[in-house]
């Protein structure tokens, strides 16, 4: 009591994940504790996957059990950011930006020795969804506030209490046109299966039997929660985010309740953020080149495999006309009288 008196500057979040985390791995895992009721699931194989069909959501099958503890017992702290995505629509970039934003006191995004500089963002914020799966959820309790964390889950999968508006905390989405979304996610996948084919994974959007699929359930899920409380659920565009980082950014300060100061402004801080992050900067980096490692603990992928092109619009390179209509047109009609719009 008296030592905290004393010494009352707390240690203060989001801390880089990798930085904290000791290594150690439980003796048992939600796999073993759960087996029986994701084996009673409907299945798929869907490219290198196993797709369980879980409350409405194709989740691969070994997210299952992580999914349900997180859904059981994951206790959200006021101030948490989660943030949230479908894979491939810019994740790494969000978990960087966030980052960055969020922990500029500790780490100003100009300096040499900035975490992001030596990690890959994905060892800077945890995903809840592997931790949980992993039975590594201690290691979620002792970072310090504010924690920042990201999940691949639709808002309806997300824990009781963190949409809740009495115990819930802020989350933020990000969105990308589905037909660069699925260039990019066969391009991902092909890493692991290089003999993949484009119309597979295209046909498998289509249906909705994809990774975390249907997508736009996903997409909604998370636009429907930021129109009925922009305050709790925010939504971004990586098309926007291209256009206007500068912009995203401060959207983004403001959601998290660290608007950047005058001062802050002044000297530039906005900038150095999206500079910091940018696609470029953050590919050419050591740690994000090929043969630099893994990132991720379900399926360690290499970690330049985050960083392809970063563009918007190389659907055109991957797509005919009639597909990119075909897909267009499955959006369109099941956003339809949502106020939300892709093309
Ligand atoms: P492409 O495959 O179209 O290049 P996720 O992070 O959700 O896995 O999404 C990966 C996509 O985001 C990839 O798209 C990747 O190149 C792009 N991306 C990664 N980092 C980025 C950054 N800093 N700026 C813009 N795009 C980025």
């Amino acid at each position: 009591m008296a030592a905290a008196a004393c010494n009352p500057v707390a240690p203060s979040g989001p801390v880089p994940f990798k930085d904290v985390d000791d290594g150690s791995v439980p003796e048992h895992t939600p796999k073993e504790e759960f087996g029986d009721l994701v084996a009673a699931l409907p299945s798929r194989q869907q490219s290198i996957l196993e797709l369980r069909l879980y409350q409405g959501f194709w989740l691969p099958e070994h997210w299952v059990p992580g999914t349900i503890v997180f859904q059981r017992r994951f206790t959200p702290r006021p101030d948490d950011v989660i943030l949230a995505s479908y894979p491939k629509c810019g994740t790494t970039w969000l978990k960087a930006l966030a980052f960055a934003t969020a922990a500029r006191t500790a780490y100003p995004p100009g300096g040499a020795r900035h975490p992001l500089r030596r990690l890959n963002p994905h060892d800077c914020v945890p995903f809840i969804d592997e931790i949980f799966a992993s039975g590594e959820e201690a290691k979620l309790e002792a970072l310090p506030s504010p924690r920042l964390m990201n999940t691949h889950l639709p808002y309806a999968l997300l824990p009781a209490p963190v949409t809740a508006t009495a115990t819930g905390c802020r989350v933020a989405y990000v969105c990308r046109d589905p037909k660069d979304m699925v260039v990019s996610l066969w391009h991902f996948l092909r890493r692991a299966k290089p003999d993949l084919l484009f119309a597979d994974t295209f046909e498998s959007v289509c249906d909705g039997t994809v990774v975390v699929g249907p997508v736009w359930d996903h997409v909604l899920s998370y636009w429907r929660a930021s129109v009925a409380a922009p305050d709790r659920a925010l939504f971004l565009r990586y098309e926007d985010m291209l256009r206007d980082p500068g912009g995203n950014v401060r959207r983004l300060a403001e959601f998290m309740g660290r608007p950047f100061s005058a001062a802050e402004e002044a000297a530039g801080d906005v900038a150095a953020v999206v500079e910091l992050c940018s696609f470029d900067e953050m590919k050419g980096l050591e740690v994000n080149r090929p043969g630099s490692g893994t990132a991720g603990r379900y399926r360690p992928m290499p970690r330049d495999a985050f960083f392809r092109k970063g563009v918007a619009g190389d659907w055109a390179n991957h797509m005919t006309p009639e597909m990119a209509a075909r897909l267009d047109g499955i959006f369109r009609e099941k956003l339809q009288g949502t106020g939300l719009i892709f093309s």
